[in-house]
């Protein structure tokens, strides 16, 4: 045995060491702001939002400066406190509303209180009227959030460091009233969505599952979604946390909660698309009007019947959606409940486009029909959308950067548009023999 480490001596000198080391303080997570998300207002050119957790309820905002002294010419902004019990405890999340912002203007904020405050980071409101743009939008992350799911959000802001905002279309996590799945969420996005306004869809995963009668409800909107995210609150009465809408220059964006109250929310949907003007209209919700999973079937019914006529209505340019865990995009698609999957799409259809994607390491088989434009599975995805006046372009990229979809939408001067597909020598993702 070797007796040197037990020696008089060498106890000695470990006491000594230990105490020269000052101890670790007990420290609460809450006591610095972290989770902190941004999120645009309704009017994307003069407003902006803020949620974050723990930390204190101050908030400073300030023009961008070349140099360090961004607290001289800082103004305070008022922020709102809320105690939300989650399984990992209760913890205290702030959100405050930037207003009376200048249009295309770099600001500096920052959250927290005078002992810990946040980095200051930067954000830049959107143009007053319609000027060209990107955003990045993504599918489900929901599994493998914490393994798989950074290198494609990284991906996605290497391919579009100017994008005004990434839309992720649902099942941001597998369980939404877990707490420890968010840490894993933000483990994928935190660092991005301090500065890059992030636009989330509720999903069927965020929703608290309550069990009557052993039969399982996925309807209710987690305290938790709404402690995380300081959205528009422009929705239908009683859904003002997951459905709302705002204008990013030229562009209506509207954001629907298809786990239920879908009637309520249709007659909203109309008039807000109605009151759009000239603008071009995306909706993004999670369960998909086309499902391209085989495990789902022809997905008749609910989330089409009630939107889809709207759409149509009203013109809606394209619809970004998840929940299938593979990819599908169609042509131009109307309401038609007896479609199936031998509908063949020609290149005189008007209407809208419908895409499913995915990011996240669960992955369903896809199912393929002359309608769905492009299919894929065993795929990582994320979209990069450029709108620049009467053109649309849009681009779905592998998780290792190959264009695996590509099209353009041409707005002619019946208000239709034209859509131009690109072929790629990336052949589809399929099951063999399908
Ligand atoms: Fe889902």
């Amino acid at each position: 045995m070797d007796t040197r480490l037990t020696s008089p001596r060498t106890c000695l000198l470990l006491v000594l060491t230990l105490l020269a080391i000052p101890a670790i303080p007990s420290r609460s997570v809450a006591e610095r702001p972290d989770r902190i998300v941004l999120s645009r207002g309704e009017d994307a050119a003069t407003t902006m939002a803020v949620a974050w957790r723990g930390g204190g309820s101050g908030v400073q905002i300030a023009p961008a400066l070349p140099g360090p002294d961004l607290k001289d010419g800082a103004i305070s902004v008022e922020a709102e406190s809320e105690d939300i019990e989650t399984d990992s405890g209760t913890w205290e999340y702030h959100s405050a509303v930037f207003t009376d912002l200048k249009p295309e203007t770099t600001y500096a904020y920052r959250v927290g209180s005078g002992i810990h405050w946040s980095p200051w980071t930067h954000f830049t409101t959107a143009a007053a009227g319609a000027k060209p743009f990107s955003f990045i939008y993504l599918g489900d992350l929901q599994n493998g959030v914490r393994s798989h799911c950074r290198r494609v959000v990284h991906a996605a802001y290497r391919e579009a460091p100017d994008a005004a905002f990434m839309l992720q279309a649902g099942d941001l996590v597998n369980r939404g009233n877990e707490d420890d799945h968010w840490d894993g969420w933000f483990e994928s996005c935190g660092w991005l969505v301090h500065g890059l306004p992030l636009v989330p869809v509720l999903g069927n995963h965020e929703t608290h599952v309550v069990t009557v009668n052993d039969k399982k409800h996925y309807n209710q909107t987690p305290p938790l979604w709404k402690g995380l995210f300081a959205l528009p609150d422009n929705g239908p009465e009683g859904l003002e946390d997951t459905a709302y809408w705002f204008d990013y220059q030229g562009v209506r964006f509207v954001v629907l909660n298809s786990n239920h109250e879908r009637d309520k929310q249709a007659a909203w949907l109309d008039d807000v698309l109605a009151g759009r003007g000239d603008k071009w209209s995306i909706v993004s919700m999670h369960h998909p009007v086309y499902p391209s999973a085989v495990k789902r079937g022809t997905g008749k019914g609910r989330v089409r019947d009630a939107f889809q006529p709207v759409f149509d209505r009203r013109g809606v340019d394209l619809v970004l959606q998840g929940h299938d865990h593979s990819y599908m995009r169609t042509g131009l698609m109307r309401h038609d409940p007896e479609i199936d999957e031998h509908h063949v799409a020609t290149e005189s259809d008007t209407g809208t486009v419908y895409v499913n994607s995915v990011v996240g390491s669960k992955q369903y088989d896809v199912a393929t029909a002359p309608f769905k434009r492009r299919t894929g599975q065993n795929l990582q995805l994320y979209q990069v959308i450029h709108i620049d006046g009467d053109a649309l372009h849009y681009r779905a990229y592998t998780a290792d950067g190959n264009v695996y979809d590509e099209f353009k939408l041409e707005k002619q001067r019946d208000g239709t548009n034209r859509l131009i597909e690109q072929r790629h020598g990336i052949g589809e993702n399929l099951q063999p023999g399908n």
